[in-house]
């Protein structure tokens, strides 16, 4: 069937704007009255001792922001790896090691040579895919749909959020089955997750609030995103998204690694957006906040109303979250990493959903 804009201006609000509702699906797919409900047999993570995670793009970053649920819910080392990389390094894997790719399409070259690599080597091939009928799927053990829909933007958003989905709840069983998570304590984080796409859709509120920051951020050369703990990730997929609509040069950094280097690039003319929800590692964001500040650096602060309240009036703005538990802070902060990147694209007036030199997908190396 061929997809329209539905009445956005471009496919990429449209697919932001969905994320509520494709989430729901996706976990009516995956999460029964009974639990979690993936299909059998799937990874038996009471016999691998390491899981190894390849993809490219916003997949990758998908993949690093799980390999924070993997080791902290499940106790499973993880190792995440763009794929160009992986293959060419030729890393040894044991039987021990279940390797899972991510992809959208299910057709990135690289991602595809990387399962290749990994066949007849790991315990087991393991994909999540959004085309079922891909080359990735095809030649995995287990491909895992993220139940996204047709994704047209180049800049992938929805199939982001239902990546983390299926991959959380993969974190989720690991947890179980290797008993470093109670079964009261998955009932919580499954009911928690039920009520995020609502969570989400009250937090598609604060679009004009990003659209109002945007045009501030258009006229920068240069924007640095920061994070911790499950925050790093994502800082790392708000500057891909931001480069890769908006054109303008965007870096990621763990806030902790700041003064190892990037702080030399502060000055008034460099914004720099913090995710931080006050989370357990909040008071250590705040110290690395007011480090940029005191270089005179314009902080956009992206947290919750508890955050919000612990940071006072030092930011340059705060745009404030609906408040979720610690673990879901991915799934609802993409939002903000992507309308950050759209209105700021917006506002330069650049081909949002066909940026330049850039494909949707792929296909060769
Ligand atoms: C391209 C796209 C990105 C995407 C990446 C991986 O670079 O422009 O948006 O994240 O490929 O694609 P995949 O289909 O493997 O997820």
């Amino acid at each position: 069937a061929r997809v329209d804009k539905g009445g956005y201006k471009h496919f990429m609000a449209k697919e932001i704007a969905e994320q509520p509702s494709v989430l729901s699906n996706a976990l009516s797919a995956y999460v029964t009255e009974h639990g979690i409900a993936l299909p059998d047999p799937g990874i038996d993570f009471t016999k691998i001792d390491r899981l190894v995670m390849v993809a490219c793009g916003t997949a990758y970053y998908a993949c690093f922001t799980a390999k924070y649920w993997f080791e902290r819910l499940a106790k499973l080392p993880v190792e995440v790896d763009i794929a160009s990389e992986f293959r060419y390094r030729e890393p040894p894997i044991s039987k021990g090691t279940a390797a899972l790719f991510v992809s959208q399409s299910g057709e990135t070259a690289d991602t595809l040579a990387a399962l290749r690599y990994c066949e007849g080597k790991a315990d087991k091939i393991y994909s999540v895919v959004n085309v079922q009928e891909s080359s990735i799927a095809r030649e995995s053990d287990l491909a895992l749909p993220i139940h996204a829909g047709a994704e047209i933007g180049v800049a992938s958003t929805k199939a982001f959020t239902c990546q983390l989905n299926v991959l959380l709840l993969l974190a989720l069983k690991a947890a179980v089955e290797r008993g470093t998570l109670s079964q009261e304590e998955l009932e919580q984080i499954l009911s928690d997750l039920r009520s995020l796409p609502g969570t989400l859709n009250a937090a598609m509120d604060r679009d004009a609030d990003f659209a109002n920051v945007s045009k501030k951020l258009s006229e920068a050369r240069d924007v640095l995103f920061l994070g911790r703990g499950l925050m790093y990730p994502l800082a790392h997929e708000g500057a891909l998204k931001l480069k890769e609509i908006s054109y303008i040069h965007a870096e990621a950094y763990a806030s902790g690694e700041l003064k190892h280097g990037p702080i030399a690039l502060i000055d008034k003319h460099v914004p720099v957006v913090v995710f931080a929800p006050k989370d357990s590692l909040f008071e250590k964001t705040v110290s690395n906040m007011q480090e940029v500040m005191a270089r005179g650096g314009r902080v956009l602060l992206v947290t919750d109303s508890a955050g919000a309240e612990a940071a006072g009036a030092e930011a340059w703005r705060t745009i404030t979250m609906p408040q979720v538990p610690e673990i879901l802070t991915p799934l609802l902060y993409a939002l903000p990493a992507q309308l950050l990147a759209y209105h700021t694209a917006v506002a330069k007036g650049t081909d949002v959903d066909q940026p330049r030199n850039l494909a949707k997908s792929v296909t060769v190396e």
